[in-house]
């Protein structure tokens, strides 16, 4: 049965060296039919093309994260639009604000945002984006920017920002840190949340779900996230699992997968 998405991974940085072969081939028996590997530098963001490029149902999206933009420039950028070009680029990010870490400073993170929305509308690609208790500014840079399609990704805001991230028209995605209990933030948002909004990411090798927590994450583990949002719920994890792929696709604007028979016959 192959129905899962992992929306957001990072098979491109180190922690999967030495087996990414492997790990993209247990995803394939775990019923991930597609994964969308998430560029967060220029060099690791084609890493992340090359990747796709490698596997038929492996996407990937390019854009500098919030923590990297400080060495970021307009010859980053050149670079970044010519890697978007290619087919197997669907999305660009990840962009957005971290003013928990700081790892970059606040007004650098802000002007680079901003730039890289502009690229983004340029492109005519839906965002990406990481947000990280930044919740009022990165909203309000978002809607002044024009652009109208993307994901919340790794999302952390309470039910009422859910509600203004729909209104704009992006979606929620909800990770692995929805299996932890002391969650009850996100458990609300997922609570309220219609199933039309919401996709699942792993963002691996970050944030494995339980049974897996403390681990190294895996795409194969995002049956975990989906049997959590479910229960919420109180639908099958099927039809989570269906639905956040439809949004998936649809937002990304991925076809069906062909299937292991299909390719056979
Ligand atoms: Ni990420």
């Amino acid at each position: 049965m192959d129905m899962l998405i992992d929306s957001h991974a990072h098979l491109e940085m180190k922690e999967f060296d030495s087996d990414r072969s492997n790990v993209i081939e247990r995803a394939r028996l775990a019923g991930v039919d597609s994964i969308v590997t998430v560029g967060t530098s220029l060099r690791l963001s084609r890493r992340a093309l090359s990747i796709a490029r490698e596997y038929e149902n492996i996407y990937a999206a390019v854009g500098i994260h919030p923590h990297d933009v400080a060495k970021a420039d307009e010859k980053t950028f050149d670079e970044l639009k010519l890697l978007a070009k290619d087919s197997k680029v669907i999305a660009y990010g990840e962009i957005g604000l971290d003013f928990f870490r700081n790892i970059s400073p606040r007004e650098k993170q802000t002007e680079m945002f901003g730039r890289q929305l502009e690229l983004a509308l340029e492109l005519k690609l839906p965002i990406i984006i990481h947000d990280r208790d930044a919740h009022e500014e990165t909203l309000r840079m978002v809607k002044a920017s024009g652009v109208q399609s993307g994901v919340f990704h790794c999302f952390s805001g309470d039910d009422v920002m859910a509600k203004q991230c729909i209104d704009l028209g992006f979606y929620i995605s909800v990770p692995g840190v929805v299996t932890f209990d002391k969650s009850k933030v996100l458990h609300e948002v997922v609570r309220q949340v219609p199933l039309d909004f919401i996709l699942l990411e792993t963002d691996c090798p970050y944030l494995a779900p339980v049974p897996f927590r403390g681990k190294r994450n895996e795409p194969s583990f995002i049956v975990h996230t989906a049997k959590k949002v479910a229960a919420i719920k109180g639908v099958d994890w099927e039809e989570v699992a269906l639905m956040a792929s439809r949004n998936t696709r649809k937002l990304f604007g991925i076809a069906e997968a062909a299937t292991t028979h299909d390719k056979a016959s």
